[in-house]
């Protein structure tokens, strides 16, 4: 997804743009561009379609050096990714300006501004961002004309503005996509996304929606929705600089997925008692409001909507309340039923994917009893506009296919599934005995990660491959399906995930040898009734490939791979059981050559809709 850099300083920023620019590089993109005011005063631009390497390569040619100046990574929407197509986007001579997200209105306002004599170069809808600025700028200066002309504008937007003829600010708004202001010493910063900036700051403030404001060397200024002047506090950032770091990975994906103990062991630290978990973990409010819940309503999207689906098993066996999940992209669109004593549940890495902040605020206008975040980043939209917020301390995810992510958020819904159900009647032995299993995770996906070199060995078999079926039961179910999604985003296979007792229903059609099927056993109630379905892969010549629990009695044998995973309690399988499927998809992309850490087509974050 698109990212915005902006900085104010009086040493070079163009340095500074670059590195951000690379930073963000991680949520997917398809060309990059810059605008720089140079010390004669004038705008310079450079554009380039494709990795942020060629907009670097051009601009070592030809320098654009300055102390004021905005970038941008964009994923096209509106027009395809060529050079006029790129930001930033120009208005004459003197105004640019990069923008995230979709002015929906756009077409009208373009018609409108072509009348007014407006010359457009470009397919998108930003370029009526900067044209209607342009226009309104005879009339006062940049801030209020920004305040003005985003009156005119339906839709998502992060925007920042270069304006020579008021060189010493960077003017900027945000309405539904995030954009935050890096405090500096004698400079400050403006981006998408704080780890662009890292580099250079770790203090931010958080802009909220509806904010517009003006950053200048020494100052910064912010004015609300309503044209009042506000202050908004400076936050610390949470991650150490080297965290974003690849370090002697070759890939981002797989330094995530090593990273899984360490990071699952931190989202623990400070929320487990002796045997029970820590109400306090969930927020003060949390007491009060878990008191009365009567059922749960789960929206998320893509791998975290993978999450919600593993945390309904659990919230309906061990808390026994009524829960529903649902992708955003569908709920938001229907009408649902919202009930006063509901929890409003929503999972995401980013805290910004567009289409479940919506679902959110719809809920929330229907009137549910409170909203709880399991989230990843501090200080995003999620977190903000929740009562609860329960971070997941994985450390930024590079990585577009989510790993890390993904189990430390089955460890946090694990938790708060335990401190529900405490208040509905979950004993204490069988808390006592889920919090022993939780504790024991971290060395458990340790010793998932030392079998990285049978699952690298065993991921040979599958790069001449065209399809794969993950087949899992219970529980295990939606592992398949992250594990069919994981296989897809990154070697470009195409994965189905089933649960398997619907195999005879139409998938078993499609199996033969050329249809590797990838199954998950752990030790659990379903295994025997999991063998039968095996079988009936087996007689079709299907090749299986099984990851089981070592009690288990599957033996390998023509036909059937099978990889031994250490014994672990039932309600921590999927946590455990996703480690060797990312590893798998992993060595299955590397060997297929494709780029692991930024797939085609795909963004990290999808702030538009
Ligand atoms: C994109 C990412 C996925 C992610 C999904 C939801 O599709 O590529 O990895 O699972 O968005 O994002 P969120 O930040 O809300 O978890």
């Amino acid at each position: 997804m698109c990212g915005i850099v902006g900085a104010i300083a009086q040493r070079d920023v163009s340095a500074i743009l670059l590195e951000g620019l690379k930073r963000l590089e991680y949520r997917g993109y398809d060309s990059a561009g810059m605008a720089v005011m140079n010390a004669e005063g004038a705008l310079r631009r450079e554009r380039e379609v494709g990795k942020v390497a060629k907009l670097e390569e051009a601009i070592t040619t030809s320098p654009l050096p300055g102390h004021i100046g905005i970038a941008h990574t964009r994923w096209a929407t509106h027009g395809k990714p060529s050079q006029l197509n790129a930001h930033p986007h120009q208005s004459g001579e003197r105004l640019a300006i990069v923008h995230n997200g979709i002015i929906e209105n756009y077409e009208a306002l373009r018609r409108g501004l072509k009348a007014d004599g407006y010359e457009f170069t470009s397919e998108t809808d930003t370029e009526v961002v900067v044209h209607s600025l342009n226009k309104q700028l005879k009339n006062g200066p940049t801030l209020e004309s920004l305040h003005t002309v985003i009156q005119d504008f339906h839709g998502a937007y992060a925007l920042a503005v270069l304006n020579a003829d008021d060189p010493d600010h960077l003017v900027v708004c945000r309405e539904g996509s995030p954009l935050v202001i890096g405090v500096g010493i004698g400079e400050n910063f403006i981006a998408s996304d704080p780890l662009a900036l890292l580099q250079v700051t770790d203090r931010f403030i958080y802009l909220e929606e509806g904010d517009t404001a003006e950053v200048g060397i020494e100052s910064i200024r912010i004015w609300d929705r309503e044209n009042k002047l506000v202050e908004r506090p400076v936050q610390r950032y949470e991650y150490g600089i080297e965290s974003s770091d690849k370090g002697s990975f070759r890939h981002y994906m797989l330094k995530e997925i090593y990273e899984q103990p360490k990071v699952i062991k931190a989202t623990l630290e400070g929320r487990l008692g002796a045997d029970y978990v820590l109400d306090q973990v969930l927020g003060t409010a949390a007491a009060e409001v878990f008191e009365g819940v009567g059922s749960v309503q789960i929206v998320a999207c893509g791998t975290s909507f993978h999450a919600g689906l593993v945390a309904r098993y659990w919230i309906e066996d061990l808390v026994g309340i009524p829960c529903s999940v649902e992708v955003a992209s569908e709920y938001r669109y229907r009408n649902h039923v919202v009930k006063n004593d509901m929890l409003f549940l929503t999972i995401s890495q980013s805290g910004e994917t567009a289409d479940t902040l919506a679902a959110l605020r719809q809920a929330k206008a229907a009137g549910f009893k409170a909203a709880l975040t399991v989230c990843n980043v501090p200080g995003s939209s999620l977190t903000r506009e929740s009562d609860l917020s329960v971070m997941t301390l994985a450390g930024p995810e590079i990585g577009v296919a989510s790993t890390k992510a993904f189990t430390t958020q089955l460890t946090a819904l694990l938790m708060l599934t335990l401190a529900l159900g405490r208040r509905h009647g979950l004993s204490r032995e069988r808390e006592a005995e889920i919090v022993a299993g939780l504790r024991a995770l971290p060395s458990q996906i340790q010793a998932v990660l030392d079998l990285d070199g049978s699952i690298e060995r065993l991921s040979q078999a599958f790069a001449e491959k065209h399809h794969a079926l993950f087949l899992g039961r219970g529980t295990m179910y939606p592992v398949a399906m992250e594990g069919a999604l994981k296989l897809k985003e990154i070697s470009y296979i195409h994965a189905e995930a089933y649960p398997a007792g619907e195999l005879k229903h139409g998938p078993l059609a499609l199996v033969d040898k050329d249809m590797p099927v990838i199954t998950v056993a752990p030790n659990n109630e379903l295994l025997e009734k999991l063998k039968s379905n095996l079988q009936e892969v087996k007689a079709r010549g299907g090749e299986l490939f099984v990851f089981a629990d070592q009690d288990t009695d599957f033996t390998p044998e023509e036909g059937v791979t099978l990889l031994h995973i250490p014994k672990v309690h039932d309600i921590l399988a999927p946590i455990v059981y996703t480690v060797p499927l990312q590893l798998l998809s992993y060595h299955v992309a590397v060997l297929k050559g494709t780029d692991v850490d930024q797939p085609r087509n795909l963004a990290k974050s999808v702030t538009v809709e």
